[in-house]
């Protein structure tokens, strides 16, 4: 087992061999808990309209220069389809957060349309933020069984300074959430942004033990990028006391995260998340290399593409499926084996 101790000094740690040799560890404990394979999530983005108004992210609420746009259900079936056709095995479908009735039961009646495609063939995961347990529910019985839902930090103090205080954006809330999607059944994702202003390897490390702790058979985390016309940038311009590590520090905290938390719960879904790959070309083979196991390749028509904007990633419209030498389960859902032994 690895303490708390030793995760922060290899958090801090800047030695590039020490560095290799945690990659090492961490891809060897992957190959013998869980075997080679990659598996692909094809990732739909079926809408940037959005009630929260995070302060780091693009599609917030509040961003007037965010052009929203919603894929028709014939635009999201014909995805689907593409990912069947592809072997892709599962799709996720992601989108800023919309609790209204018309849209809850537009996903009810998708979730319905997409399981009958090659028979109930795709896995269907969805991230679509924080829903009552009753909306939850329907999507599950509906057919969706895997849900990603980030805490985006563990530390309570660190979530309040990243999210506006307005009633609407609660660490407790996002916990309970959390947890009604467990005791649903779902395989609940969840995880962490890597490298934002105020956040130390304390918190880090912090990150890695709440997650083990909340014993999340998937989890996502992904380097902090900035985005231009969002208030955390403006805070950060001009706040000397809220910098934020280099692109190449935080890219090089991300991989060192993935590979902690493989050492840390071996048999757990670890995605390769898309933002390392708007912090270097390669970022996501980089991750699989570190530990990672899950791939999402955005599957979004690519008109649509370019207003979904979490962060900038003007880089990733030109992004293909270059995964190195990973060996990919094609065909297979690729469920997490920490769940299943569950
Ligand atoms: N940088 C990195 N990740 C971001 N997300 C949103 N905005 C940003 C950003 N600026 C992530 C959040 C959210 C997920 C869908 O996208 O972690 O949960």
């Amino acid at each position: 087992m690895i303490s708390r101790r030793e995760i922060i000094d290899l958090l801090n740690c800047r030695d590039p061999e020490i560095i290799s040799d945690l990659h090492r560890r961490a891809a060897d404990i992957k190959l013998r808990t869980i075997g080679p394979k990659v598996h692909l999530r094809g990732l739909i983005e079926i809408s940037n309209i959005c009630r929260k108004d995070c302060l780091y992210c693009g599609i917030r609420k509040g961003n007037t220069l965010c052009e929203r746009y919603t894929l028709t259900d014939e635009e999201v079936l014909t995805c689907a389809k593409h990912a069947y056709a592809a072997e892709f095995g599962s799709v996720v479908i992601q989108g800023g957060e919309r609790t209204d009735s018309i849209f809850t039961k537009r996903i009810t009646s998708l979730l319905h349309r997409i399981k009958r495609i090659g028979d109930g063939a795709l896995g269907i995961t969805l991230s679509l933020g924080e829903q009552s347990a009753e909306v939850y529910k329907d999507w599950f019985e509906a057919g969706a069984h895997r849900y990603l839902l980030r805490i985006e930090t563990s530390d309570p103090d660190l979530f309040r300074k990243i999210h506006p205080d307005d009633g609407y954006h609660s660490y407790e809330r996002r916990i309970e959430a959390l947890m009604d999607l467990k005791s649903i059944g779902y395989q609940a994702g969840s995880g962490v942004m890597i490298g934002l202003p105020w956040q130390n390897t304390q918190h880090l490390a912090s990150d890695l033990l709440f997650l083990k702790e909340m014993d999340f058979p998937m989890i996502g985390m992904g380097p902090y990028v900035p985005h231009d016309d969002t208030p955390l940038t403006i805070i950060t311009n001009s706040d000397p006391g809220a910098s934020f590590p280099s692109v190449a520090e935080r890219l090089e905290l991300s991989l060192k995260m993935i590979s902690l938390l493989r050492i840390l719960v071996p048999d757990i879904n670890i995605a390769a998340s898309t933002a390392l790959e708007a912090l270097h070309p390669k970022g996501r083979i980089m991750a699989i290399r570190a530990g990672a196991n899950i791939v999402m390749p955005n599957i979004t028509p690519s008109d649509y593409r370019k207003y979904y904007n979490l962060y900038d990633r003007k880089a990733l419209l030109l992004e293909d499926l270059d995964l190195g030498e990973a060996e990919i389960g094609f065909g297979e859902w690729g469920d997490s084996l920490h769940f299943n032994k569950a």
